[in-house]
């Protein structure tokens, strides 16, 4: 393979000569301007990305992703993703969007101390660490990390939707929707963990995160319903569908 990435150049002018043989306004409309109804706050895993998941263009989706989608509110990247998308594109929706299975979320309750990255994940092992005992009774390994996944979304959303950013856009009566998501690799599905916040008052009416590390998720879980919409004809019921994604289940008991 060459050192110069030609490979990569190839693949651009062949995406660029097919996008423009199948639209041949499709560059000049992009060129125009961007008006993005959504904002993307996703882990940087090379598997999830915004577009693909949603299977939406270019101009469609704003994006921001780091390591386990984590809102650190000192953090400049962000927020001014956020102030960008919220004041000057006037988004309606943010997304924060976790996935099943994130390394970065693995990484944070292993105990590692020794890079960079393990500062940049302190939101979620102390979190982890306070609530050791409830998280550890889950004993199967996969299980536990995608457990722990679902309740980082929704601390990540809780932290958002306190942002001045946002507050502020509720008290000018801008209309402003956060949402928590989460991804499954495995099969492609997308699952709504269910906070939806669009006001300060329902901001402050979420059930805190550490009651949220108590309540057990559905056990027919969004995920479900939706491959039983999407794909109609297979087999749901096969245990094989989530063998990696098992959150509807192991909170039954
Ligand atoms: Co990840």
């Amino acid at each position: 393979m060459s050192a110069t990435l030609d490979h990569l150049f190839d693949q651009n002018v062949a995406w660029a000569s097919q996008k423009t043989r199948e639209d041949p306004q499709y560059f000049r409309r992009m060129a125009e301007q961007q008006a993005p109804r959504y904002l993307w706050i996703g882990c940087s895993d090379s598997r999830v990305t915004a577009n693909d998941v949603l299977g939406l263009d270019p101009g469609e989706i704003f994006v921001h992703r780091n390591i386990a989608n984590v809102v650190h509110t000192s953090d400049m990247n962000i927020l001014s993703v956020l102030e960008f998308a919220v004041d000057q594109l006037k988004i309606e929706h943010v997304i924060v969007c976790g996935h099943y299975g994130c390394s970065g979320v693995n990484r944070a309750i292993a105990g590692e101390h020794s890079a960079m990255l393990d500062n940049w994940l302190l939101p979620v092992s102390m979190f982890y660490r306070k609530h050791r005992a409830t998280f550890d009774a889950i004993t199967d390994d996969v299980e536990r990390v995608n457990r722990i996944c679902e309740i980082n979304v929704e601390m990540q959303v809780r932290r958002l939707a306190a942002t001045p950013i946002v507050e502020n856009a509720w008290l000018r009566g801008q209309t402003l929707h956060v949402h928590g998501w989460i991804y499954a690799i495995h099969d492609g599905l997308l699952r709504d963990l269910g906070p939806h916040v669009s006001s300060i008052g329902e901001r402050d009416r979420l059930p805190s995160i550490d009651q949220m590390v108590l309540q057990p998720t559905e056990a027919e879980s969004a995920m479900r319903r939706q491959a039983i919409a999407a794909f109609g004809a297979i087999d749901v019921t096969d245990p094989r569908l989530h063998a990696c994604c098992p959150s509807g289940r192991i909170h039954n008991s």
